[in-house]
């Protein structure tokens, strides 16, 4: 399918981030336009039309900042509502899949099967005994997010073209702009949330989200040393979980906290591999603002000994002088989502 114009956007709890790319031939890409606005609701709490029609007009602010002129667009759903999972299901004929996915998932998700939007994937194909069994990427969207969604983009004016979660976004993002190995951990560390995906040969195969965000970082800096909310993000950003900085005060402060981020990591590590099997993820694409936390990289490499990098979303696309430097203002790192959904062409 070849996807008419669009743009992409990133509902975040932070800003609300907007980005249009040009898919060009022999697999480049060009950036047309990107912008970003400081948001203060995010669509998991914003359920009433009031809201919406609050985030319909900050995302026309956006767009029009950025200068994005059509209508079409794709949009992320937040990973924390949303079920993942790869599914062993028995090969079945192709009319019959869907209904092995549904009999599979139906155990699995604590609503019923009516209440959710569910879409999946064939990622391979491996033999137990006799039986061949189908490894299928399945996802299931609560109705009443996306309906939302269906709703902002009528308040908004827009046409909305597709939903995709952010773990695609993100893995496409990272897939196409750094050469990859065949399992790998993207950590996307938002304000609210953190989203843990294991992506194995560019395919989303297991994502998670623990609701520990960088804001309670700034939350433990601000209790710990009596400060205020601003000034506590100022010290987070200045010495993060960097030890050696600032005789380490801030990093001892937020510790406890990354401690519960380390945890949720390790648990995801193992059970990918006890799941997929093989060497597991050994390498870790940093994405999200709140990514650029000083040590960060150090940190996860003392814990897990892996290598961690920072995602640069537009290393292999090209734009001209003024996108650029708007970028860089923007900051390149917090657009993963955004330039990943932007990138999507089938
Ligand atoms: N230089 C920095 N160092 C550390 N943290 C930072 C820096 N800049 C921004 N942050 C943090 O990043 C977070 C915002 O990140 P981002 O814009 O990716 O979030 P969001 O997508 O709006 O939120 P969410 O994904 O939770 O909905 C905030 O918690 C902010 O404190
Ligand atoms: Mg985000």
């Amino acid at each position: 399918m070849n996807v008419p114009e669009f743009f992409s956007l990133d509902i975040g709890n932070h800003s609300i981030k907007v980005a249009q790319v040009k898919r060009e031939k022999n697999d480049t890409a060009k950036l047309l336009h990107v912008g970003a606005v400081n948001a203060d609701l995010g669509m998991l709490e914003a359920p009433g039309d009031d809201a919406l029609a609050k985030i319909a007009e900050q995302l026309k602010q956006a767009k029009d900042a950025a200068g994005i002129r059509t209508n079409n667009c794709v949009a992320a759903v937040p990973e924390t509502p949303i079920f993942s999972r790869l599914l062993s299901i028995p090969k079945v004929d192709n009319t019959e899949v869907e209904e092995a996915v549904h009999w599979e998932l139906k155990p699995l998700i604590p609503v019923p099967l009516e209440d959710v939007d569910v879409a999946f994937m064939e990622i391979g194909e491996a033999k137990k005994g006799e039986q061949t069994f189908v490894d299928m990427y399945v996802v299931a969207a609560p109705k009443v997010l996306t309906t939302r969604y269906k709703r902002l983009a009528q308040l908004a004016g827009l046409n909305l073209l597709a939903l995709e979660t952010e773990s695609l976004a993100n893995t496409r993002a990272v897939t196409f702009n750094h050469p990859t190995e065949k399992d790998i951990l993207i950590f996307d560390f938002g304000a609210f949330s953190t989203d843990l995906i294991i992506a194995r040969d560019g395919v989303p195969v297991f994502a998670q989200s623990i609701s520990t965000g960088s804001d309670a970082l700034t939350k433990a800096v601000a209790a710990d040393y009596g400060l205020g909310m601003q000034e506590a993000e100022k010290y987070k950003r200045a010495y993060g979980i960097d030890f050696k900085l600032g005789d380490g005060k801030v990093a001892k402060s937020i510790e406890p906290i990354m401690q519960i981020i380390i945890n949720e990591m390790s648990r995801t590590f193992t059970y990918f591999k006890e799941r997929v099997g093989e060497t597991g993820a050994n390498k870790i694409y940093l994405c999200g603002e709140a990514a650029k936390l000083p040590g960060l990289s150090d940190y996860f490499t003392q814990k897990f000994g892996l290598t961690s990098i920072l995602v640069d979303p537009v290393a292999r696309i090209t734009m001209d002088d003024t996108t650029r430097k708007e970028l860089e203002q923007l900051s390149p790192v917090g657009f993963s989502v955004a330039i990943g959904l932007a990138l999507k062409d089938a």
